[in-house]
């Protein structure tokens, strides 16, 4: 018979998860003061540790607009303006945004034709938007509420962690 998963145990599922991400995402920035190091460790965690990813990194505040950073997948657009596509949307508000189909988002740039839906959580400190990790899967409605706390969780570890190094967030 096929496996139907309930809301509830879709969530804990979800939740455990996230769970160990933040453990093993902890474990690899310690001892590390290197943001570009430990942005691009953080980015082949999520993409081998989440299900049904085909993209996952970063872009870094640069000048006005967002640069490509470290990632996992296909080579993808290097600049992005402020407040285009999903990643310019997401910095320019200071808050995440979940797509759950992207060919219904006004403006969405499609660096890998193959993905279907998005999730874009912006990195914070003291107020500043330093960047964006950006999400991307091939299947439609990937992202959740629970994707979306949970990846805001690890990127609040990310940005924690190199608050508290005198390197700090320098490229
Ligand atoms: N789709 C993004 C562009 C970045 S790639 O997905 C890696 C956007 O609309 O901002």
């Amino acid at each position: 018979m096929q496996e139907t998963l309930t809301g509830q145990s879709r969530l804990s599922r979800g939740r455990q998860l996230y769970d160990d991400l933040a453990t093993q995402l902890a474990s690899l920035l310690e001892g590390e003061s290197d943001f570009v190091a430990n942005a691009a460790n953080m980015a082949a965690l999520v993409y081998h540790g989440l299900p049904a990813l085909n993209w996952a990194g970063f872009y870094f505040a640069r000048g006005g607009a967002l640069v490509l950073g470290p990632f996992q997948g296909k080579p993808a657009c290097v600049r992005i303006a402020w407040g285009q596509g999903v990643c310019g949307t997401a910095a320019a508000r200071g808050e995440s945004v979940v797509v759950s189909d992207v060919h219904d988002f006004p403006g969405h740039i499609a660096c890998d034709p193959d993905s279907r839906s998005e999730l874009v959580v912006p990195l914070i400190s003291d107020g500043a938007v330093l960047g964006v990790l950006d999400l991307d899967s091939p299947i439609p409605g990937r992202f959740d509420d629970e994707d979306r706390g949970g990846c805001e969780r690890l990127v609040a570890i990310l940005v924690e962690h190199q608050r508290r190094y005198s390197a700090g967030f320098s490229l």
